[in-house]
């Protein structure tokens, strides 16, 4: 990927950050607090998100979390609201890129934060 490309992937992300921010920080007063507003052990989320991973992270992450191109997600203890802040705005890796998910909306931001939490509680990793 060039250069440019990535500044125009910066550039839109932020354009859709700043469409989106009214309705993700609400008040405008609390933006690094996102509200968790879904149960994130109660397991038909959990299966939502697990679908939607299925969809558009393995392709990265490995199949269920696996591990692949980038990081293994399984049997990790992650904050959810690092989770949802990664989801929600990308991160960068040296040259490595993942794209911000905020076309997603928050409850199926937490689906994934949910899903990739009980990745971590998973039997094989005790
Ligand atoms: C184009 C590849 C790509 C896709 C697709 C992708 N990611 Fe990532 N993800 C990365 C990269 C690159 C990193 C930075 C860490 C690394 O180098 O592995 C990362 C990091 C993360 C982290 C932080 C891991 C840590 O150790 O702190 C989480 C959580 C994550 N991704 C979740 C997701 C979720 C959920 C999706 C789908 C909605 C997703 N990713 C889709 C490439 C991707």
């Amino acid at each position: 990927m060039t250069r440019i490309t990535m500044t125009a992937l910066g550039a839109s992300a932020c354009l859709l950050l700043a469409a989106a921010a009214p309705s993700a920080i609400g008040t405008g007063t609390q933006a690094t607090q996102p509200v968790q507003m879904i149960d994130l052990t109660d397991p038909a989320h959990i299966e939502n998100g697990k679908l939607r991973f299925a969809q558009n992270c393995s392709y990265c992450h490995g199949a269920e979390g696996i591990g692949g191109k980038h990081k293994k997600l399984q049997c990790r203890d992650f904050d959810p609201d690092y989770l949802f802040d990664v989801i929600s705005n990308g991160l960068e890796s040296g040259s490595y890129f993942m794209p911000p998910w905020d076309h997603f909306s928050d409850e199926k931001r937490w689906e994934l934060v949910g899903y990739i939490s009980s990745l971590g509680l998973l039997d094989s990793c005790s």
